[in-house]
């Protein structure tokens, strides 16, 4: 990959934070965002990190953050990584939060990533990488975070037709979807089973771009996609309640 920046979108905790010391470890400039003050100021002061203040579903935040770009040169590495995911049963008792959630949710998740790829698509140097995280339940919902799953679909989707345009690009820039499985961080706390590190899924992450994959699919995820070729019927069955 070309010299210039890594950009990291919720690189202040979780894979993002991972990813990013990885990658400044490794020499990169990085420069991550991120919503919370406390966390923002905590990555400012890791070593080969500069973090931003940004709400990717603030319109204003993201023109900021794009223009900070712009101020600092080509960008060699974008990774749409930040997400929120909101557990609600529509038919019962929480229509409330649905409707105080569904913005922040599409907004950080699909719409943020959307606008701000479009921002800085004339800051992506030439051999340089766009990538959107995902997860199994982009191909298959489960039960109690509807919307999540749609806008890991959409995303899914979205990265994919975004591939087939840039394939004319004369810059050669790729577009990756990174599959990740149950990692240890906030989104998953007091659930789940069988997660693998932050550490581990950025490490495994990396590999995958390594290796030059259009989806990388990281850790169990690999025979997740397998099942569902195979029969998305189970498939569907293993993730619903997951
Ligand atoms: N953890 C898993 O098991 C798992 C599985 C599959 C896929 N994934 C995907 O992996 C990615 C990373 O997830 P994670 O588990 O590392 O999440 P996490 O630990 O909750 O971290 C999310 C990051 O995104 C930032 N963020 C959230 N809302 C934002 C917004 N509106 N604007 C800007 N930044 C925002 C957070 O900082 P602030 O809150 O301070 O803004 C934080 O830095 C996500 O795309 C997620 O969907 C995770």
């Amino acid at each position: 990959m070309p010299a210039g920046l890594t950009v990291i979108t919720g690189g202040t905790a979780g894979v993002g934070l991972a990813l990013a010391r990885r990658l400044a470890h490794q020499g990169e400039q990085v420069v991550v965002c991120g919503r919370d003050r406390t966390r923002v100021a905590a990555a400012n002061a890791r070593p080969g990190i500069e973090a931003l203040r940004c709400d990717l579903t603030v319109e204003s935040d993201i023109a900021s953050l794009a223009a900070e770009l712009h101020a600092r040169g080509g960008i060699r590495l974008l990774v749409n990584n930040a997400a929120v995911q909101f557990g609600y049963r529509v038919a019962e008792h929480d229509r409330d939060d649905v409707l105080r959630d569904v913005d922040t949710e599409i907004g950080t998740n699909l719409t943020g990533p959307v606008k701000l790829t479009a921002l800085v698509l004339p800051l992506m140097l030439p051999g340089s990488t766009i990538v959107n995280i995902t997860s199994a339940l982009a191909l298959t919902p489960k039960r109690s975070a509807p919307l999540y799953c749609a806008t890991k679909a959409a995303l899914r989707s979205y990265t994919t037709a975004l591939r087939y345009q840039l394939a004319d690009d004369e810059r050669g820039i790729r577009v990756v979807e990174a599959m990740l499985p149950l990692v240890d961080t906030a989104m998953t706390a007091g659930r789940g089973s069988g997660k693998i590190s932050p550490e581990h899924a950025a490490r495994e992450l990396l590999e995958g771009l390594d290796r030059n994959r259009s989806v990388v699919h990281v850790g169990r995820i690999r025979a997740l996609v397998a099942l569902h070729r195979l029969s998305p019927a189970l498939a569907a069955r293993l993730l619903r309640d997951s």
